[in-house]
């Protein structure tokens, strides 16, 4: 065969490659990485016998990722703020019949009370005698014009998403240490990974989780401590609905509509159980079109800039919209 022969047989090749990976991104509703991972990686069932820890697990994607991981016979600490809620969460965990009531603690806690934190890990290590897994879930989201943005509101949303996931971290960090290695997961968002108009400071946050976790990705690796960062997309929850506004302590109030295109809570919940069994870096959950513009921001940054403000403001919203 000549080099020309040669050359042709690698285009063909590089073509097939190509116009198969766009036919998987066009059925895909998570990264490329992570929709392998579903199919030929680990099994959740991986992580039987483990002890998650999920923050915000009374409602929405923190609840459904509690079922995922019960299921998959996890021991589980589930915190938030409304302990009805986690009780709730807690009996339905145990229906899937394959975890005891001694494998599920209920652990109320708000992630701004940082004093309390490091007492928080020392009764999940009376009461587990380890933790193999944190999952930084809880957070609240906002609609607000950049401008009209009130400080306090700025405050508020970077102690929440942000400094109550590293004062967290911290508190678990120092056991995972010396119990030679563990695993943090961060729910960031696709806010993370692109400007999102109407939610300056939740996009600014979950950026700043990035910079945050990125970094002790690579101080963490002799310790064997991983990090798995999940940008979700649009997903069913009460996010908009408790979304903080441009003032301080009001709620957006405006409740997801099931006819609106998101996609299910329990969905998400089962590919963030995949990313984690998998121990993958960095996973993004979203249908189309945030998924596909989300790998156009990736690869073709500038191009990605100049789509989003032509397509204007209103367009964006009904998307956000689930329009
Ligand atoms: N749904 C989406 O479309 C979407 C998209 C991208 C990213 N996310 C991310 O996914 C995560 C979960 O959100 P979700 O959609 O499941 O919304 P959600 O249903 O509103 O759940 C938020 C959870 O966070 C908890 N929480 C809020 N403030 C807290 C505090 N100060 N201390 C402790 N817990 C607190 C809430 O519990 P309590 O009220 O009981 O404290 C609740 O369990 C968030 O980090 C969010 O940014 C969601």
């Amino acid at each position: 065969m000549d080099w020309l022969s040669v050359l042709h047989v690698l285009l063909l090749a590089f073509f097939v490659f190509v116009i198969c990976q766009l036919t998987r991104l066009y059925f895909a509703d998570s990264d490329l990485t992570l929709q392998w991972a579903h199919h030929f990686g680990v099994p959740t069932s991986h992580l039987r016998g483990k002890v998650v820890w999920i923050t915000g697990a009374s409602s929405g994607i923190g609840e459904h990722l509690s079922y995922e991981l019960a299921a998959a016979g996890c021991r589980l600490v589930l915190s938030a703020r409304r302990k009805d809620e986690l009780e709730r969460v807690k009996k339905q965990c145990q229906l899937s019949g394959r975890v005891a009531d001694a494998d599920i603690l209920v652990l109320p806690l708000d992630v701004v009370k940082f004093d309390t934190h490091k007492e928080h890990v020392r009764t999940v290590i009376d009461h587990f005698k380890q933790i193999n897994i944190l999952v930084n879930n809880a957070g609240r989201s906002q609609r607000a014009h950049w401008q009209d943005i009130s400080l306090l509101v700025d405050r508020e949303m970077l102690e929440v998403n942000v400094l109550g996931v590293l004062s967290l971290t911290r508190a678990v960090l120092p056991h995972m240490i010396t119990s030679k290695g563990g695993q943090i997961v961060v729910v960031s968002s696709m806010a993370g990974k692109l400007g999102t108009p109407l939610s300056g400071s939740y996009s600014g946050s979950k950026h700043a989780l990035h910079g945050l976790f990125e970094t002790l990705r690579i101080e963490g690796h002799a310790m064997n401590i991983k990090i798995t960062m999940v940008c979700p997309g649009h997903v069913f929850s009460s996010i908009r609905q408790k979304a903080m506004t441009e003032k301080p302590g009001e709620e957006y109030g405006v409740k997801m509509k099931p006819n609106e295109r998101r996609m299910s809570t329990s969905r998400c919940a089962l590919l963030m159980a995949v990313a984690i069994a998998n121990q993958l870096d960095e996973v993004w959950i979203s249908i189309h079109p945030v998924l596909l513009f989300t790998y156009m921001a990736q690869y073709m940054p500038t191009l990605a800039r100049r789509l989003a403000v032509r397509i204007g403001m209103r367009v964006i919203e009904d998307i956000r919209h689930g329009k």
